[in-house]
């Protein structure tokens, strides 16, 4: 997979890719990562990038045309352009996988009020991480690149992300290392038993016990009946 990110400020992204898994995936070929500063596809000659919003109203608003020119530069036909935006569908962990499924994402970082709003004909989609807005679309893109990588075949092993939280509806099952006692608090039983299907059994009813406390929300959404 490649993944190219469109940014106004570059070094926003120094050493976030080059630790841990990522770092790894990387070195493995699993993902290339490549960011781009907009600016650099300004064709005026002072490299403005931004400007006021017509009609008035304080911040500045992206230029359309070096926005344009950097997706342009780096979209090939199997490529999917995905805007950050807090006015885009919300960022779930289905999307993740679908977006692990594609060769080349291209991501797009707003900065300031955002993007001027004739952008919007030049992607594909529009992704929020939330209700919330962030001063750019840095951080966001930081969450889908994390969250899709580790989803790559050979990044992690397969059963790990199979397990975790959102699959099959329900939040990951309670886990626990050594010591057996902390502090009087003991690891259960079945858990040192050895005994395989009695600890899947307890761990899809761990999980739906979680989800039910915390999210019975995604209870809601369908099959929960395996892990
Ligand atoms: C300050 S925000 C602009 C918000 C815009 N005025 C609005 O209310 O929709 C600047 C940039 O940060 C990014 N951003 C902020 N919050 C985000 C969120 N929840 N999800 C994805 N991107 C976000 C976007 O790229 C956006 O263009």
């Amino acid at each position: 997979m490649k993944i190219d990110i469109l940014t106004l400020f570059p070094r926003m992204f120094d050493h976030i890719f080059e630790e841990s898994i990522i770092k790894r995936a990387q070195e493995k070929n699993k993902v290339t990562i490549v960011i781009h500063d907009i600016r650099d596809f300004a064709t005026n000659k002072h490299k403005k990038v931004d400007d006021y919003a017509f009609g008035g109203g304080k911040g500045m608003v992206l230029m359309p045309d070096p926005v344009y020119q950097a997706i342009e530069a780096v979209r090939t036909k199997d490529s999917l352009v995905i805007m950050m935006t807090p006015q885009g569908k919300v960022y779930h962990q289905k999307l993740a996988y679908e977006f692990s499924q594609r060769k080349h994402l291209i991501l797009l970082c707003g900065h300031y009020e955002g993007f001027d709003e004739r952008i919007r004909k030049f992607v594909d989609l529009e992704i929020s991480v939330g209700d919330y807005v962030l001063t750019g679309g840095e951080i966001p893109s930081m969450i889908i690149v994390d969250s899709v990588v580790r989803l790559l075949d050979g990044v992690i092993q397969k059963d790990s992300h199979q397990n975790d939280s959102f699959q099959h509806h329900l939040l990951d099952y309670p886990v626990y290392t050594k010591p057996v006692n902390f502090m009087g608090m003991k690891v259960p039983d079945v858990l040192l038993s050895g005994h395989h299907a009695n600890i899947e059994k307890w761990r899809l009813e761990e999980s739906k016990k979680k989800t039910e406390q915390r999210r019975p929300d995604l209870l809601e959404k369908g099959d929960t009946n395996e892990l």
